[in-house]
């Protein structure tokens, strides 16, 4: 029977990351504080590293009609797309502050976020790493959001 596995690497201590990986987690952990989330008071911080070493940031956006709102990770990269949009995406770092506190492991992203950072990948012509983290703690660095989306569904389903 086929069988799905991935590799993912965890870190247990920011010195063993590289400086750049570093400069990018501590980039969205920072950028959760900025969060508009006043129903959830859940607050996401997402941070982008382009290709030319840009870091773009973003959080989530909540709205009085739930699902208006928006995710930490869609911002980020809405915002990278926007500003740099020849540039290839090499990483995004995804943090969060909990409302209750424990914000010490990491995060993951929601469904429509992984779909969304697939497609990103796609329009790249390369893949995304992924890191996730809480304010502080482990942190999982995963290749490609294809991990954590198989058998996913893209423009070439529409051809
Ligand atoms: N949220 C994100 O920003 N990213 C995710 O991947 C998961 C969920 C936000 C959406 C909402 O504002 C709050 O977290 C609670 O679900």
């Amino acid at each position: 029977m086929p069988i799905f596995e991935f590799d993912y690497e965890e870190y247990f201590d920011d010195q063993s990351l590289s400086e750049l990986d570093y400069r990018l987690i501590m980039s969205a952990r920072e950028i959760s504080n900025q969060a508009y989330a006043p129903y959830s008071n859940f607050r996401v911080g997402a941070a982008v590293m382009m290709q030319n070493l840009e870091i773009v940031s973003g959080v989530n956006i909540e709205n009085a009609s739930y699902p208006v709102g928006i995710c930490a990770e869609r911002s980020a990269l809405a915002s990278a797309i926007s500003q740099f949009p020849l540039q290839k995406i090499d990483a995004i770092a995804i943090s969060y502050i909990a409302p209750l506190g424990d914000s010490n492991k990491p995060a993951f992203p929601c469904g429509m976020c992984r779909q969304f950072i697939s497609e990103c990948e796609d329009r790249n012509g390369q893949s995304i790493i992924l890191f996730l983290t809480g304010q502080g703690g482990k942190i999982y660095k995963i290749k490609t959001a294809k991990n954590l989306l198989p058998f996913s569904f893209s423009g070439k389903d529409l051809k």
